[in-house]
């Protein structure tokens, strides 16, 4: 458990001597232009050095245009921040990874990505289509690519030097166990969703044992509500410690040793979110003994992306 007392600049060692992750993340999944644009500029002024993109979003030129404006106007340097992108599921032809990956270098304006993951571990039928479905509205899958094939092009990726680490999103313990024994290169990083309604312990646990980044996506349950942010458990504890359900929720996170992405979309809940300070052992306590489960994204299951709709989680 980490005993400091103030969280905001911590950072988790990526493994294998690559850098660090900034453990407070800034989540760019937000749909419209202007508040995608907004929204990354509050989120680098109110301190947050990591922002998580994807090529899936349909928004890296917007986050991109806001990171370059923000780094001249704050004298901030390109190495000073964490940028991640990811490849999309209708990408992992291994022949589609490097323009897919010079695609989103271009739209974001960088000359490098810090972490480059594979957005789910279900290839969908290669081409522009970002939702190839049939007649049935079923998705086409893509049974002619391993999900070792499309690791494999990205490890040529950091062989060529355009990325610092690599990494896989929304894939479960038993499907990432071949792929960590098999890589040559081994992941940096996992990014799942995970919360007190989904701590993934036995996730976290291998990725702690093999020097791998867990990074947390919807720490505070996307919002959803009623939900974790009216927990009473969380609400007592901040009501306790003098801070918000949403600090709350995000300092247990990186209590735990992880790190995580949220998506505050205006400058007063970015710097909430960024003002971030350790939890007694007592309240991490409490809030590791919650018994709700509730898992609010079905995409490990199935590659589509989105939220189970309020009202229809599992
Ligand atoms: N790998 C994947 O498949 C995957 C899937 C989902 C997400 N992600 C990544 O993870 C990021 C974070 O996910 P998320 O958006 O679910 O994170 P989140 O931070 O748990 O949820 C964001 C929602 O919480 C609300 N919120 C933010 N700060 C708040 C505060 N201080 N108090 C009250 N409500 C607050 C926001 O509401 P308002 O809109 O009202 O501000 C927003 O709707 C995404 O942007 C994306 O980068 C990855």
């Amino acid at each position: 458990m980490i005993k400091s007392s103030d969280l905001r600049m911590t950072r988790i060692p990526l493994g294998h001597g690559v850098g660090q992750m900034p453990a407070l993340g800034f989540g760019t999944l937000i749909s419209d232009p202007a508040l995608t644009k907004t929204a990354t500029r509050d989120a680098l002024d109110a301190g947050f050095r990591h922002f998580d993109c994807a090529e899936r979003y349909g928004n890296e030129r917007e986050v991109g245009r806001a990171l370059q404006a923000g780094l001249a106007a704050g004298g901030i340097a390109r190495e000073d921040i964490f940028v991640t992108t990811k490849l999309w599921n209708s990408n992992h032809r291994p022949e589609r990874v490097e323009p897919a990956f010079a695609g989103s270098l271009d739209r974001l304006g960088l000359k490098y990505l810090d972490l480059y993951l594979i957005h789910t571990p279900f290839a969908f039928q290669p081409g522009d289509n970002q939702d190839p479905r049939d007649q049935n509205g079923d998705v086409l899958y893509d049974r002619g690519v391993t999900l070792l094939d499309t690791w494999k092009a990205l490890e040529s990726l950091v062989d060529h030097g355009k990325c610092g680490a690599i990494g896989l999103s929304d894939i479960t313990l038993s499907d990432l166990r071949p792929i960590y024994e098999s890589a040559r290169i081994k992941p940096a990083v996992v990014q799942v969703e995970s919360h007190p309604y989904l701590p993934e312990t036995e996730l976290l646990e291998f990725c702690k044992e093999k020097g791998i980044v867990f990074l947390a996506f919807a720490p505070l349950g996307h919002g959803m509500k009623p939900g974790l942010l009216e927990d009473p458990v969380i609400s007592a504890i901040a009501a306790r410690v003098g801070k918000t359900p949403a600090q709350v929720l995000l300092a247990w996170a990186v209590q735990r040793g992880t790190a995580l992405l949220t998506t505050p979309r205006s400058a007063a809940r970015a710097r909430e979110n960024f003002d971030i300070t350790s939890l007694p052992e007592d309240a991490l306590d409490e809030i590791n003994r919650i018994q709700t489960r509730r898992r609010l994204n079905p995409v490990v299951n199935t590659g589509v992306p989105g939220f189970i709709p309020k009202g229809r989680g599992v």
